[in-house]
């Protein structure tokens, strides 16, 4: 391990099974996103990445290179950059050359994607102190005081469109949880997918070679592994679709049978053609996304788009007279 320090807050594998649970006995059935990336469900993610059908990641790292010295501007070089959901770090790699931070947090549930991304931004970055936290980001956990981590004002980088897997209500709340993480006068640096036309969007989400189908099911390999449920895989088919009432782009996996599955002392019964809602994706329009930050408490800065306004980059900055942690 050659970065400075790591810390896991995730809870346990208890939680997990108590919340999946709770998921598939709620009406309609649901599991949250989170749980999507074990070790393959983040290989596949990686791959989805890379498809020709989804575009946010390829336009974002786009606006990122033109933009992150313009960022960097705004944002000041120095200081502290917290980024939520690091993946594999492509983006924040434009991001720590033109900000040169002192301290980088990187947040995953992901355990050995967090680790080894990690690993290559402190070979890459040898003067930036690295500390990786694996941690459910929902719920904005404090830096633990051991890492030494500067106090407010700090930048936060949530990129690829990741805030859109929270319902509207649910992105303000995380926001307002993060509000005193990262202290007054703070700036964050957002990826959002923005609203387009539905076959651009459903193409993105229903690939030819089946990669985000896989990616879907393989939540419920997850479960059978991870919890003993005994989903039989076959017997549940991917759906996505955009919900264009909501903003969304929702994805499901649908029961092809009435079938009944285990899992930690739990029976639960599914009829055909009933789904498990295991991703919602939200897109917003800049004025939309605008509104929910300030909602939050974020006053918006600027924002960065590409030439056909598919993704945007927003920047905000939260007040000077906000508590500091
Ligand atoms: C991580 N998240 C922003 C992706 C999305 O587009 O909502 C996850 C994903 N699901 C299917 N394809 C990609």
């Amino acid at each position: 391990m050659s970065f400075s320090q790591y810390f896991d807050l995730l809870p346990s594998q208890i939680a997990f099974l108590d919340d999946v649970v709770a998921g598939l006995n709620s009406n309609p059935k649901q599991i949250a996103p989170k749980y999507f990336y074990d070790k393959r469900g983040c290989s596949l993610f990686e791959d989805i990445c890379n498809l020709p059908e989804y575009y946010p990641t390829r336009t974002e790292l786009s606006i990122m290179a033109e933009n992150a010295t313009a960022m960097a501007d705004w944002i000041g070089k120095g200081g502290t950059l917290i980024e939520i959901g690091c993946g594999n770090s492509h983006k924040s790699r434009l991001l720590l050359e033109e900000l040169q931070p002192t301290e980088f947090v990187a947040l995953d549930i992901a355990v050995e994607q967090l680790k080894s991304s990690c690993d290559a931004l402190a070979q890459e970055f040898p003067k930036i102190k690295i500390v990786a936290l694996r941690a459910d980001f929902e719920e904005a956990p404090a830096i633990p005081a051991e890492a030494g981590i500067s106090a407010a004002p700090r930048a936060l980088y949530f990129p690829g469109s990741t805030i859109g897997n929270f319902t509207p209500t649910a992105a303000r709340e995380f926001l307002s949880r993060w509000a005193p993480v990262l202290g007054a006068g703070s700036y964050a640096l957002i990826g959002v997918d923005m609203k387009k036309d539905r076959a651009l969007l459903e193409a993105a989400y229903n690939d030819a070679n089946g990669v985000t189908a896989s990616f879907n099911q393989n939540l419920l390999s997850r479960l059978n592994r991870e919890l003993r449920a005994d989903f039989d895989e076959t017997a549940f088919r991917h759906w996505a679709f955009y919900n264009a009432e909501e903003g969304r782009i929702e994805m499901h996996l649908k029961s092809l049978c009435l079938q009944i599955v285990s899992l930690g002392g739990a029976r639960i019964e599914f009829s055909a053609n009933e789904t498990i809602r295991t991703e919602i994706s939200c897109k917003y329009s800049i004025a939309e996304f605008q509104e929910l930050g300030r909602a939050a408490g974020y006053l918006p800065q600027t924002f960065w788009t590409d030439s056909k306004n598919m993704f945007a980059v927003h920047l905000f900055k939260l007040p000077p007279n906000l508590a500091t942690p």
